[in-house]
């Protein structure tokens, strides 16, 4: 990370059309499930994102062939080789621990170690553990590795304490070459999940259920090859919609499924914004002060906790008072303090937030801790009176592709000044 950093012009209003990429959250997965397949598998509509970077980088070091253009990802997984990945590029990017799945079904053994925390939280793996130990994997924790091996995998019923994304996906892309039957019970309903179980039965698995609570996913004995498109971003359009919003402008966010972030035209809509949903866009705009609200950030279909930071941002300029409480990570503040540093007045009482919204917030130096509270971050530069510095924009990197071109076409002024090492 180069920590570069933004200098962003205060008091732009934002109007135009703006196309939203793939979703960071269902590239990651799928590129994991190229691991299943004998024979190459085309995802079309990758973002190009540090993360994204860092997901084929490991299956690079897998043993795989990986070739990205113009957001084609094409990756062979059929010179895989290895089943460890270091300690290095495993902390760069938590979401590699969903090659746990999929390596235990294609190679019976794999070792990873035990990702980092983050900002937002510890981020605990015991719902991957225990649903792959329930589908007769064998895992071993020491010195913070964790090392999965399975001899035969057996389908069977396994329930989810917790509606986990990352767990859901992985013990589906174990059980897709697992003997016999399993039900996930309990299951995460977000629709990267659908769009996982679309492209494993595209490989020739028999996956039915994604989006609800239970899943069941018939053991077949191989997957080959195929290509599929990416969903949208939902969490990258949701964080569009507010910036209109914010800064009173008239933003059309295409390539967007408007059911994908219904909870937050929901929101948008109650606070008093106009949000007009097409097939495929949605166009939001605002004139004077959005009224204040409650959130409480839940599994899908609730309000998504990704776009807990930028909501935020956009009540601490609404009228009146409000109150978000975040149910899903236990460290998702991290944004107060630098909203507060803008005049954000916000208080923490344990997993709520009370937000005493202000007329304007003020430009300041501010600094991303995470990369969905660099967005609210950048949100609340666009709409601040002076000028702001926003520092470790590396932050935002990892979810957003090309946010300096989509603003600018926007109406907004900023420059990436990079930090020389
Ligand atoms: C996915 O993370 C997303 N990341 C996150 O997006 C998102 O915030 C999260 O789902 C919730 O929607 C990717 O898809 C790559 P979880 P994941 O397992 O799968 C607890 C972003 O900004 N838990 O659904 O790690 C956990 O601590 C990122 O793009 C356990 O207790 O989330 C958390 O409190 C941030 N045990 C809650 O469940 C487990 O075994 C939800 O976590 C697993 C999770």
């Amino acid at each position: 990370m180069t920590m570069d950093r933004y200098v962003i012009t205060g008091k732009q209003r934002l109007e135009g059309r703006v196309r939203t990429s793939g979703a960071k959250n269902a590239a990651l997965p799928l590129i994991a499930a190229a691991i299943l397949a004998e024979g190459k598998i085309v995802l079309q509509g990758v973002p190009l994102l540090t993360d994204i970077v860092y997901m084929t980088e490991v299956l690079r070091k897998l043993g795989c062939q990986t070739e990205f253009e113009d957001n084609n990802l094409i990756i062979d997984s059929t010179t895989l080789h290895e089943s460890t990945i270091d300690e290095e590029l495993m902390r760069k990017m938590r979401a590699s621990n969903l090659i746990l799945g999929p390596m235990i079904a294609r190679n019976g053994r794999v070792k990873i170690s035990r990702p980092g925390g983050c900002a937002i939280g510890t981020r605990p793996m015991d719902q991957h553990i225990k649903g792959l130990k329930e589908l007769g994997v064998t895992i071993h924790e020491k010195h913070g590795y964790i090392e999965a091996i399975a001899e035969k995998l057996r389908g069977n019923e396994v329930y989810l304490d917790i509606p986990s994304v990352g767990a859901t996906e992985n013990i589906m892309m174990a059980a897709v070459l697992a003997q016999g039957t399993t039900t996930v019970r309990n299951a995460a309903r977000e629709p990267e999940i659908v769009d996982l179980q679309n492209l494993l039965n595209k490989m020739g698995a028999k996956v039915r259920g994604a989006g609800t609570h239970v899943i069941k996913i018939e053991g077949v004995k191989e997957l080959r090859g195929t290509e599929h498109s990416v969903i949208p971003d939902r969490i990258e359009a949701g964080t569009h919609l507010i910036a209109a919003v914010m800064t009173g402008g008239d933003i059309t966010v295409e390539n967007v499924i408007p059911e994908h972030i219904s909870p937050v035209i929901a929101k948008l809509r109650q606070g008093g914004a106009e949000v007009i949903p097409n097939s495929d866009s949605v166009r939001v705009k605002h004139k004077g002060r959005f009224k204040a609200l409650d959130i409480k950030t839940l599994a899908y279909p609730g309000f998504p906790t990704d776009m807990q930071p930028q909501f935020m941002a956009l009540l601490a300029i609404a009228e009146g008072t409000s109150i978000i409480t975040e149910t899903i990570f236990e460290n998702r503040f991290q944004h107060v303090a630098e909203l507060t540093r803008m005049g954000a007045k916000i208080t923490i009482e344990g997993r709520a937030a009370v937000i005493c919204g202000v007329p304007k917030l003020e430009g300041a130096f501010v600094e991303a801790t995470d990369l969905r509270a660099g967005a609210a971050l950048f949100l609340s530069a666009l709409a601040a009176e002076e000028g702001t510095v926003l520092e470790k924009v590396d932050h935002i990197d990892r979810g957003y592709e090309n946010l300096e071109e989509k603003y600018r076409a926007l109406g907004a002024k900023l420059q990436r000044v990079v930090k020389q090492p």
